[in-house]
């Protein structure tokens, strides 16, 4: 039979490289990609011993274009994708315009272009895993943001409503706002891709996860968890059980409230 295949956005170091690592020594193949050729390359070379089998891409999610690129790359290869992990973020604090334009790029709108290019190349029931965070609850923004987001029924609508208001004074005061605002419109926007018809359809499962806090250069030195036991609640998702319900948001495989 041939082995179950894994594109990963971000795979070049932190919890996407450990989760890439991982499913390459389960026997997957491992589609790694990273923002140049020469990073994913290096994945493939650091981590593909005897009978792993990895595949570099260049991927940026932030451009819309490279996307698009390799989503035809990977078809032009003849591959279909049983998991797609939306991995790839960027963390930084302040409440600025470029800031919430780089963050929302790279963190919600790079995964909505990942979900709709590659989302013709998962296999019937496969799924998507967006890496989300606890950030992304929703009591972590402001009032006005918590119903903005909510009163939202599409992602279209999250897209074209979610817009930046430098007056906004608990964003301002608060860290990684951006950040925040960014993975609570991850959150949301991974229950409506659950409940798109054509993925609902071809039984493809759509999660979101939250690793906890971990030592990668996002989480820094004092975070409580191992690389390992981040990308462990990740790869919970890429296996779901029975009782994980599309379009739902989970740490270490349980539930985990969107507020
Ligand atoms: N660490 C934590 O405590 C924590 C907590 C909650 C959630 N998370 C989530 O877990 C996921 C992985 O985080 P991490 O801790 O492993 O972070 P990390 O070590 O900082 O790695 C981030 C990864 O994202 C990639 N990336 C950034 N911008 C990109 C872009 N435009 N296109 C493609 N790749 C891009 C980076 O690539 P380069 O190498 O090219 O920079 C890097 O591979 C993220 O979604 C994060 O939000 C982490």
């Amino acid at each position: 039979m041939a082995s179950p295949v894994a594109l990963i956005t971000g795979s070049a170091r932190g919890i996407g490289r450990e989760v890439a690592r991982t499913l390459a020594a389960r026997g997957w193949t491992v589609v790694a990609s990273a923002r140049t050729l020469e990073a994913a390359r290096a994945v493939a070379e650091e981590e593909g011993g005897e009978g792993k089998s990895f595949v570099p891409l260049e991927l940026d999610v932030e451009r819309q274009g490279s996307v698009q690129d390799a989503a035809h790359h990977v078809q032009a290869l003849g591959m279909k994708l049983d998991v797609l992990i939306n991995n790839a973020a960027h963390f930084e604090t302040g409440w600025t315009q470029p800031l919430f334009d780089k963050t929302m790029n790279v963190n919600f709108y790079g995964p909505v272009h990942t979900m709709r290019a590659f989302s013709p190349l998962l296999v019937d029931g496969g799924r998507i895993v967006n890496v989300a965070s606890w950030f992304g609850q929703l009591h972590q923004i402001s009032q006005p943001y918590r119903d903005a987001v909510t009163s939202c029924n599409s992602i279209e609508e999250l897209i074209s409503n979610i817009k930046f208001n430098a007056m906004d004074g608990d964003m301002r005061a608060t860290a990684h706002s951006c950040y925040k605002l960014s993975k609570a419109c991850l959150i949301r926007a991974t229950g409506f891709a659950a409940q798109d018809p054509d993925l609902v359809q071809r039984n493809i499962k759509v999660f979101a996860v939250c690793p906890g806090w971990v030592r990668t250069q996002m989480g820094g030195p004092s975070a409580t968890r191992s690389v390992p036991e981040g990308a462990a609640s990740v790869l919970a998702l890429v296996d779901p059980k029975e009782e994980h319900v599309s379009g739902g948001f989970y740490r270490d495989g349980k539930p985990m409230s969107i507020d």
